[in-house]
């Protein structure tokens, strides 16, 4: 690992720094006390700009290099809000909010970055500029979109951004990545069967909705069995099943919801299409009505393939070639990072968090062992781009 020893220096404080957002975590867009520390630092740290209240809750960052302003403006991304989780650890920095909890470790991501901008504002060894943004509401709320819609790209003149997630189960400080879809769209579906209902003894006078509803449930599974080319990915899950009130009843109406996911715009189009008309026809075909309401949520996670590769370059020269992969799977989880990538080019690329807990789990927790890593593969980053 070639870590720079000022970077490793900050490593004590980032930590603590880590340790109390951890302590304090915030919900959705309601980061207002996350997103007044990191306010606070970049200033203290000497940024050029600090701008609060991008995206309703989101903070700004903006420093210029040894040159001033002028030259490429490459934009860092680091997610603040935490889950509605109660945490299950008996560490020393546990939640201090009961049903809140960084269990994404977004709470490391906003201190990297913010360890980041602290030698970055110190040193100032890029031209061009960097802008640090810190983004609320990542898990479900579409912060990321906030920020986007409430002009982050045009306001800042951010040229290209970059994203970093930590990961589970990768060694700490090994890095991975891949060109094209990363992570998934996900959307969800709520569908009402509408039958008529009756004496369970007596089926012929009604229409059961139950036997549609599970017929619904076996054919929604030929999208990606039959209808979706087999090398691509897609995943139907019906996960919520609503009907009846006792044995002896043929309930009138049936309620289904779940979700889809998918890694390219086509094959989400498709999937929605599929669905629809899966939903219809079936139902139709045993005198039954259905609606189908299709909520469309964060769009896959699209890396652009010129900005993958100085990732995967800036990532090699830390960590070693043999730690970096460039080829890595794509998840069928979402990243609102998506919408800053439909906006500009860029990648998202994750990092190792050695064998914690994973993602969401009651015990997770960062590991403060890979700050510098993070750290400098931020700093190394915006070096590379704005002197390319
Ligand atoms: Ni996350």
């Amino acid at each position: 690992m070639k870590l720079d020893p000022r970077i490793v220096a900050l490593k004590a404080d980032v930590t603590q720094w880590r340790r109390d957002l951890h302590e304090n975590p915030e919900l959705m867009f309601d980061v207002h006390r996350t997103a007044d520390v990191v306010a606070k630092r970049l200033r203290e740290f000497g940024c050029d700009e600090v701008v609060t209240g991008v995206g309703r809750s989101g903070v700004v960052g903006v420093l210029h290099g040894r040159n001033g302003p002028g030259g490429k403006v490459v934009g860092l991304r680091a997610d603040m809000d935490a889950l509605p989780i109660f945490e299950e650890t008996n560490l020393p920095h546990r939640s201090k909010v009961e049903g809140k909890m960084h269990a994404c470790g977004h709470d490391g991501h906003t201190a990297m970055l913010l360890g980041a901008a602290r030698h970055m504002a110190a040193t100032r060894e890029f031209d061009g500029t960097v802008v640090f943004v810190f983004q609320p509401a990542e898990e479900g709320g579409a912060g990321g979109k906030a920020m986007v819609d409430d002009g982050l790209m045009e306001r800042f003149g951010i040229s290209e951004i970059y994203g970093m997630h930590n990961l589970p189960g990768l060694t700490p400080g090994h890095f991975s990545t891949r060109p094209g879809p990363i992570m998934a769209a996900t959307d969800q579906f709520f569908i009402t069967i509408e039958g008529r209902g009756g004496h369970a003894a007596k089926p012929h006078e009604g229409i059961d909705p139950v036997l549609v509803g599970a017929h619904i449930i076996t054919a929604l599974q030929s999208i990606a069995s039959r209808m979706v080319d087999p090398l691509e990915s897609v995943v139907v899950s019906t996960t919520m099943v609503e009907a009846g009130t006792a044995t002896n009843i043929i309930p009138s109406r049936v309620k289904l919801a779940g979700t889809v996911r998918t890694l390219k715009p086509e094959i989400r189009d498709l999937a929605e299409e599929r669905l629809g008309q899966l939903v219809k026809g079936v139902a139709a075909g045993f005198g039954a009505q259905a609606s189908v309401t299709y909520e469309r949520g964060y769009p896959p996670t699209i890396n652009h393939v010129a900005e993958t590769r100085h990732a995967v370059d800036v990532a090699r020269a830390i960590a070693g070639d043999a730690h970096v992969d460039p080829e890595a799977a794509a998840m069928m989880g979402a990243e609102d990072f998506s919408y800053m990538l439909e906006a500009r080019p860029g990648a998202f690329i994750f990092i190792g968090n050695g064998n914690s807990a994973g993602l969401h789990h009651p015990a997770y927790d960062f590991n403060d062992e890979i700050i510098p890593v993070g750290m400098q593969y931020w700093t190394d980053l915006v070096t590379a781009r704005t002197m390319a």
